[in-house]
């Protein structure tokens, strides 16, 4: 896949289609020859095979994607800031940031790479062709779409596999027609592009509203909020949050600490925030991020309205950190926080990859919030809860300490609800970067499930 030059200097990525759907744009990096020689046997090949158009959809043609550059992801260790934004200009996309080890990982086309040899800095490769692994996934992912024709998969099989949006939506359906006394879907508000934010209200047997029946006696019943999916490409984070919500469901009958909490908490899950994204993601380019304005999209996560414009976020439409061009101009960002501002929610986690990570408030200043400590012990408790499921290590960190994000839901719902509010970074801790093998889904729901209980465990009462 070609992609233009960088605009930004820092953290592009353009939404440029790939190579072997036509229409591309000559890529300028390339010169003007090389792409009327590109295009010359573009169409020479396409007599070849009999004049047929490829189409997106059949875009696994891979005879068509031959002229394309391979690009890798690697992760790269700058010696300095002005070496971190160089890398940066040279990126063609930014997968992930840190500041306190410091690590950039981002992805090279091999002018970039050739450039990365000659500088003499840490770097090791994470994956040696992005486009391959992404081909490969869909490649996959079709096979599965044919055979579940014929056999639709049971309860237990539609957790081995990613599942795009429609599945996502009709799942959250099937769990409340299940259990119509425990679970009830909400749409929490529409995107961009028209498709609902659908919620699952997991309220117990008390019904839709806290103070039911459920309720004990001595305690009022708390109020969460897990989403999921602000980030298109971050496919686990989906899965994780629609198998909290089915574990719950379906463990409500025998298993009596899911009970408990069911009977306990009203549980709003939100699994799928960025719709057009996460749907642009399933069909046109595995590795998009932002939502879907305009040509280059919003990064719905630098859009919420405290600290919005700060540092770690940009005003260059091009950018993955894309801020927007004012605070809530997405009516994703919009939605999600209209659902916390309708009612108070004790607890809040929203869930991303990769890193494996437990992030806490702030995200836009490293100033300690006023509540580190309890904030730190409540992301502790998480982070053991978590090891102890398959003794993976989820490392904790106030967020700026991280690097710095302004503009996030994780500061809006602390900084203004006054939620106890979190990121996890869910698996894999580096690796396959956003690909993660579909095996993993369980074993990282475990490790999901246990934070979410943990955290409803450990809030001050
Ligand atoms: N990966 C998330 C993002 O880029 C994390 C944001 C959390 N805050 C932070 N300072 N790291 O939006
Ligand atoms: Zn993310």
């Amino acid at each position: 896949m070609m992609r233009r030059a960088p605009e930004d200097p820092t953290r592009t990525r353009r939404d440029a289609p790939p190579w072997r759907w036509l229409g591309t744009p000559s890529p300028p990096r390339y010169g003007r020859w090389t792409a009327l020689f590109g295009l010359v046997m573009l169409a020479g090949l396409l007599v070849l095979i009999g004049g047929r158009v490829p189409t997106p959809a059949l875009s696994t043609e891979d005879g068509m994607a031959t002229h394309a550059p391979v690009l890798a992801a690697v992760r790269v260790t700058p010696r300095s800031e002005a070496e971190r934004e160089t890398v940066l200009t040279r990126a063609i996309d930014v997968w992930s940031e840190h500041v306190a080890e410091p690590t950039l990982d981002v992805v090279l086309d091999p002018e970039g790479l050739a450039w990365l040899h000659t500088q003499g800095l840490a770097w090791q490769v994470l994956v040696p062709d992005v486009e391959a692994v992404a081909a490969a996934e869909r490649e996959r992912l079709e096979a599965v779409a044919v055979a579940e024709a014929q056999r639709p998969p049971t309860p237990d099989q539609w957790f081995s596999e990613y599942r795009d949006l429609p599945a996502i939506h009709a799942y959250l359906e099937d769990l409340a027609a299940l259990r119509p006394d425990l679970a009830t879907v909400q749409t929490l508000g529409t995107s961009l592009q028209g498709r609902p934010l659908l919620a699952l209200r997991i309220h117990g047997q008390g019904g839709g509203q806290a103070g039911g029946q459920g309720e004990s006696q001595h305690q009022p019943r708390r109020r969460m909020l897990i989403d999921s999916g602000l980030h298109a490409r971050e496919w686990i984070s989906m899965m994780v949050t629609t198998c909290v919500a089915d574990r719950l469901v379906r463990g409500y009958a025998d298993d009596p600490r899911l009970r408990r909490f069911v009977d306990e908490v009203e549980l709003v899950v939100l699994p799928v925030s960025n719709p057009d994204g996460y749907e642009h993601s399933w069909h046109r380019d595995r590795y998009w991020r932002k939502n879907r304005r305009d040509e280059h999209g919003v990064d719905l996560n630098r859009n919420f309205g405290l600290a919005w414009g700060g540092e770690g976020s940009s005003d260059k439409p091009a950018s993955q950190v894309y801020r927007g061009s004012a605070p809530f101009s997405e009516p994703e960002s919009q939605a999600i926080a209209s659902a916390m501002e309708a009612e108070r929610f004790d607890a809040h986690v929203d869930f991303h990859s990769y890193g494996q990570l437990l992030l806490h408030p702030w995200s836009h200043t490293k100033k300690p919030a006023a509540d580190h400590a309890y904030l730190h012990a409540l992301a502790k408790d998480m982070g053991d809860a978590i090891r102890a499921q398959h003794g993976e290590r989820y490392r904790l960190i106030a967020g700026a300490s991280l690097y710095p994000a302004a503009g996030t839901l994780m500061d809006w719902a602390y900084g203004t609800r006054g939620t106890p509010s979190f990121v996890i970074e869910l698996r894999p801790r580096g690796g396959t970067g956003f690909v993660l093998p579909p095996e993993q889904i369980r074993p990282t729901c475990d490790e999901g499930l246990a934070a979410v209980l943990a955290l409803a465990e450990g809030l001050a009462p």
